[in-house]
């Protein structure tokens, strides 16, 4: 199995075209920080294909499209697993709560994720799956589905992020890169350093950012402030 059966599974041609867009939004609440670790990554790997665990209201992801496109990958797509409950964090954090237009109890995150991809033109870039992280992989496993770039934003628990590494680990392509958000909360620093240990990589840090570092990569890492580490040790970032 391929990629293609993927795509051709989950997202026909018209997949964009089928869906009811009478509730969808513009909505610039957003939990994205636009460092440029996103686009020296995609400079450097050059994907094919992106998979984004945890997309809110797709600020994150459609800035990837951007980029891609900005260097003439306009044919890579972008796959966005997430439910769209919202985490923990966002049920008790202050506004939050409202940003998530609850309708009948039920967040309408994805009501403001598709309009927002609709409205920066990036839909036939991205794609949602609408599963949590790791029916994702399972399905991707099972469809034969791999990745260049692998971005982990979802759950800030040890536990779920362990199991995301160990989850999407295998779906990377020989050139596949896996990088996150949140290295600043310890739980997740603690998990990407444990994974690295398990699994023989190097970890990067670049503002709130981690990536898992291979040895060829390793040549390329020319950012400033990069800093590599093989254990939390505390925050220095702002
Ligand atoms: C921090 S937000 C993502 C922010 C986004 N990447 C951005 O920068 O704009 C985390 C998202 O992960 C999703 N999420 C959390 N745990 C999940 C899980 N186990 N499976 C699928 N989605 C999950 C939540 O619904 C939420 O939308």
């Amino acid at each position: 199995m391929s990629n293609q059966a993927f795509y051709d599974r989950f997202f026909p041609e018209n997949f964009w075209a089928s869906l009811d867009r009478s509730s969808f939004l513009t909505d610039e609440q957003s939990m994205f920080g636009g460092e440029p670790v996103f686009e020296w990554i995609i400079k450097t790997v050059r994907p094919d294909t992106i998979v984004e665990l945890g997309t809110w209201k797709g600020h994150s992801a459609n800035h990837m499209a951007d980029v891609c496109k900005s260097i003439g990958l306009s044919s890579t797509k972008i796959i966005c697993i997430d439910t769209f409950p919202g985490g923990p964090e966002h049920w008790v954090l202050g506004d939050v709560l409202t940003d998530m237009r609850r309708r009948n109890g039920m967040p309408t995150i994805n009501d403001a994720f598709y309009g927002n991809t609709i409205a920066r033109g990036n839909d036939g870039m991205i794609f949602p799956l609408t599963v949590d992280t790791v029916a994702g992989w399972r399905i991707m496993k099972d469809l034969g589905f791999t990745a260049d770039l692998i971005f982990v934003d979802a759950g800030h628990a040890y536990e779920q992020v362990v199991s995301e590494i160990e989850g999407y680990m295998p779906r990377l392509s020989a050139r596949g890169v896996m990088f996150g958000d949140d290295y600043q909360a310890h739980e997740v620093a603690n998990a990407v350093h444990d994974m690295a240990r398990k699994h023989g990589f190097t970890v990067a840090v670049i503002g709130r950012k981690w990536i898992a570092v291979t040895e060829t990569l390793l040549r390329y890492l020319m950012l400033p402030d990069v800093q590599l580490r093989t254990s939390f040790d505390g925050w220095i970032h702002p």
